[in-house]
């Protein structure tokens, strides 16, 4: 077992891992917090995408002890880490982007690292945002229009 200390959602926290765990897993059984999801478990939904240091990685593919001494910051601790209703999340809920709901979380850590780094996307940009992140029901239109959308406001 590694012992890690690492900063989750703003709180400082510490475990104890596997050598193999994969960060998902720390994070939904140890830490409760299921907004991450599990989807493919190797790298191609995207279901998973947390911000690492404020990057966004699949957590799927990042084994937890690699979490030591990084910021970590997962859907739960979206609103919190902004002060209020985060503006992606409440451009995604605004333009209807969810259906089922499964992808929406790893969307939307995605296009806040997305948008951090590009405030003013093209269209291509945004559309390329989301390439490693798949949904199965929404056809990828809504989600693009509220990533347009948080864009305006952020
Ligand atoms: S569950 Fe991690 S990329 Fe699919
Ligand atoms: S809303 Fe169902 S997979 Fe995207």
């Amino acid at each position: 077992m590694i012992e890690i200390c690492f900063t989750l959602n703003g709180d400082s926290v510490s475990a104890s891992v596997p050598p193999a765990q994969p960060a998902t897993q720390l994070l939904r059984e140890a830490f409760g917090l299921t907004g991450t999801k599990i989807g493919c478990g190797e790298g191609e939904c995207g279901a998973c995408t947390i911000l690492v240091d404020g990057e966004a990685m699949n957590s799927c593919l990042l084994p937890a002890a690699l979490l030591d001494g990084r910021e970590v910051l997962t859907i739960e601790g979206l609103d919190a880490a902004e002060g209020m209703r985060h503006p992606v999340l409440r451009a995604f809920v605004d333009a209807g982007a969810v259906q089922c709901g499964f992808c929406t979380p790893g969307m939307i850590m995605r296009t806040v690292a997305f948008l951090r780094e590009h405030p003013r996307p093209t269209d291509e940009q945004i559309a390329r945002s989301i390439e490693g992140n798949l949904c199965r029901c929404t056809g990828y239109v809504k989600i693009q229009d509220a990533i347009r959308a948080a864009a305006r406001e952020s």
